[in-house]
């Protein structure tokens, strides 16, 4: 079902393009129904004639729009909400997806009482196939929960949980599209190294990923279970294995994803001020 509210995108950067594409693309809204508050003419000019959105320079011509999607880097967002505080009422669903910036930061500085949904999406939204969490404020509805989620899941999949897990989702897939690029790097250098050419190692590690992912979820098989399938004894894919059990890959992962957690931690605080 359609939405029916207008949706105005705060920033026509990267992420809301994603967005903007995926609502068009799975018939959320029509293009008609959404409005985009860009600085750049230039910009404003390409999402006009990509996706046959209205765009402007001006917030507050996002006024009549029922959700507002607040997609601007988190270090400006104080200002701009001081921009949106002027017209932004109780009759606004307001979403965030800017990295670190809490809910309460958005209501205390959206004074009238908007309802706030966060978002903690990734970049594979850009090719809908995104994973995101979201959480709801202090005022925001299941209704409004719900609209959250319809929007996330057009452009990949999407979680419901409570925000104090939002720097967890941040340490594992919004930052996990950078490991898993590192691991393909590793793939291909060590197909590289064996002999392959670059192109074939490559083109060989992406499809190993995507078909590896897709086996695990059309299957619902426990990963350990799809590993143990492709392990014969005494074969090579052990040999492979114990090597990478041997330099710690599993403690280093779980690490990695442990150190942005709390690194997404502190750059919330510095954010707060
Ligand atoms: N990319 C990711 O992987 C990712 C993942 C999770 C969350 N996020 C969050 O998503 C948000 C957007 O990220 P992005 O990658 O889409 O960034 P982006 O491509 O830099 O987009 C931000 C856009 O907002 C515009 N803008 C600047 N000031 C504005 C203002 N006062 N009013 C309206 N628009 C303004 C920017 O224009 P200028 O170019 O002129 O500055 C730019 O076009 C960030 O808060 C980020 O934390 C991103």
């Amino acid at each position: 079902m359609k939405l029916q509210e207008k949706i105005g995108f705060i920033g026509g950067g990267k992420m809301a393009e994603a967005l903007i594409k995926g609502i068009v693309q799975s018939g959320l809204a029509d293009s008609g129904q959404i409005m985009v508050v860009e600085p750049v003419s230039g910009r404003r000019q390409e999402l006009e004639e990509a996706y046959c959105v209205s765009a402007t320079a001006n917030s507050e011509d996002t006024a009549d729009c029922g959700i507002i999607i607040l997609a601007v880097k988190p270090q400006i967002m104080d200002a701009v909400l001081d921009g949106l505080n002027n017209f932004i009422s109780e009759k606004h669903l307001v979403i965030s997806i800017a990295a670190g910036i809490t809910i309460s930061f958005i209501e205390e500085r959206l004074s009238r009482g908007c309802r706030v949904v966060r978002v903690m999406p990734n970049t594979p939204a850009l090719v809908l196939e995104g994973a995101a969490a979201l959480s709801g404020g202090t005022r925001a509805t299941q209704e409004d929960l719900e609209v959250g989620d319809r929007i996330f899941s057009a452009v990949g999949q999407c979680v419901t949980m409570d925000e104090k897990y939002l720097d967890a989702v941040t340490g594992l897939s919004g930052s996990g599209p950078a490991y898993v690029f590192s691991f393909i790097e590793a793939l291909v250098d060590g197909g590289v190294k064996v002999g392959l050419n670059r192109n074939d190692a490559q083109l060989l590690a992406m499809q190993t990923l995507l078909g590896s992912v897709k086996l695990a979820m059309e299957t619902g098989d426990h990963p350990a279970v799809l590993r143990a399938m492709v392990t014969s004894p005494g074969g090579t894919t052990i040999a492979g294995l114990h090597e990478l059990e041997k330099a710690g890959f599993r403690a280093a992962v779980m690490n990695c994803v442990e150190t942005a957690t709390n690194r997404s931690k502190e750059l919330g605080k510095q954010l707060k001020g």
